[in-house]
């Protein structure tokens, strides 16, 4: 039998490379696009290099309408697509709405628009539990009402879930919305991770990077908040676990396993970290004392968010397996890794 052959936009990004790598081990045939804005060509390599596959690899950009065309043109017969490309940095977002309008929104029109021209009807999106805001109640089951989107970041997910509904409802597409919490972690191989441009805006880098002296101090966003040591609270996830579920969301989409054309997950361990919780593991499982001080509040942040993973457990058949030591210990080893080449 042919194997089924699966185009990844965005699979050369931290969350895309690691499902890639889950893909090819599992016998998937893997396109790669990805416009290289966030993340290098090398990382084709990487992968090659941790499965023995090369998957095929095109910079194509979802907002060149004629390139994804090209690109359909010459890649025929894709099963399914995950869409994982998008800018999606909050703070970023608040400062330059319009680009992240034009590129998460008209990228995935485009790529919508070129897959029902090419008669794909698969999909697995990458969204976020952003979508949920300041949450009602914890821990959040996929029944939560969706807020109103507190950054353009966060309209762009929202809005990229309701075209999904939308399209799904009106004609032959399934998808399937896979509503992620906080990742974090790398690769065992430490070959692939995150590799933030620029300062990071995001804990674990900042820890990492923290850590290693290539920034002086990491500043804790607040510790007057309603929880139990007064920082907030996430839930982190192992970025090797969710691309596995990507393998459970797959198998969901193709076999046309549900009754609905349009399936949502949230995607995490169920457990709530504090930020200084995260920082204890990270000083216990490095061995290293983190230089961090107090700070003020972030604007934007929730308090607390958590998720209910009930659904994906009984429906997806996925569970989370690693925790937060093993998630700063491969997050540190990664960090290690790519100073060392520097
Ligand atoms: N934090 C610090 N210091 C830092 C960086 C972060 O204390 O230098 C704190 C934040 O204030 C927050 C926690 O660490 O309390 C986690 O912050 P991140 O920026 O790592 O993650 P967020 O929870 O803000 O954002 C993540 C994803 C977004 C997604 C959002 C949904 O990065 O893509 O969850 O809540 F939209």
């Amino acid at each position: 039998m042919s194997k089924l052959r699966i185009l990844i936009t965005g699979g050369t990004g931290y969350i895309g490379s690691h499902t890639a790598v889950e893909l090819l081990n599992s016998g998937y045939e893997v396109f790669i696009i990805d416009n290289l804005s966030n993340s290098n060509a090398e990382v084709v390599d990487k992968i090659e290099k941790i499965t023995g596959i090369r998957p095929s690899f095109s910079k194509t950009d979802l907002c060149n309408k004629t390139e994804l065309k090209e690109y359909f043109k010459k890649t025929k017969n894709i099963d399914a697509v995950i869409h994982f490309a998008a800018f999606k940095a909050v703070g970023e977002s608040v400062q330059k709405p319009m680009m992240y309008y034009s590129n998460n929104i008209s990228g995935m029109i485009n790529l919508l628009e070129e897959m029902a021209e090419n008669k794909i009807q698969n999909i697995v999106y990458s969204s976020s539990c952003t979508v949920y805001g300041e949450a009602d109640t914890l821990p959040v089951t996929e029944e939560s009402p969706v807020k109103k989107a507190e950054s353009p970041y966060g309209f762009t997910k929202q809005a990229g879930e309701q075209m999904l509904f939308d399209i799904s409802k009106a004609g032959d597409l399934h998808s399937v919305i896979l509503r992620y919490f906080n990742p974090a972690g790398a690769h065992d191989s430490s070959l692939i991770g995150e590799l933030p441009v620029g300062i990071p805006n995001n804990l674990v880098p900042y820890i990492t990077q923290t850590a290693i002296g290539e920034r002086e101090i990491l500043t804790v966003n607040g510790n007057d908040y309603d929880t139990p040591d007064g920082t907030n609270i996430r839930d982190y996830i192992h970025v090797v676990d969710l691309a596995k579920a990507h393998l459970a969301a797959l198998d969901r989409v193709l076999d046309k396993k549900s009754n609905e054309m349009t399936e949502v997950f949230n995607l995490g361990t169920g457990k709530g970290n504090s930020v200084m919780e995260v920082i204890r593991s990270f000083e216990k499982v490095s061995g290293t004392k983190l230089n961090y001080k107090i700070g003020p509040r972030r604007e934007g942040d929730v308090v607390s968010i958590y998720s209910d993973t009930k659904k994906a457990n009984e429906v997806l058949g996925w569970k989370a397996e690693r925790d937060i030591n093993d998630m700063m210990l491969t997050s540190w080893n990664w960090q290690n890794a790519i100073s060392l080449k520097k």
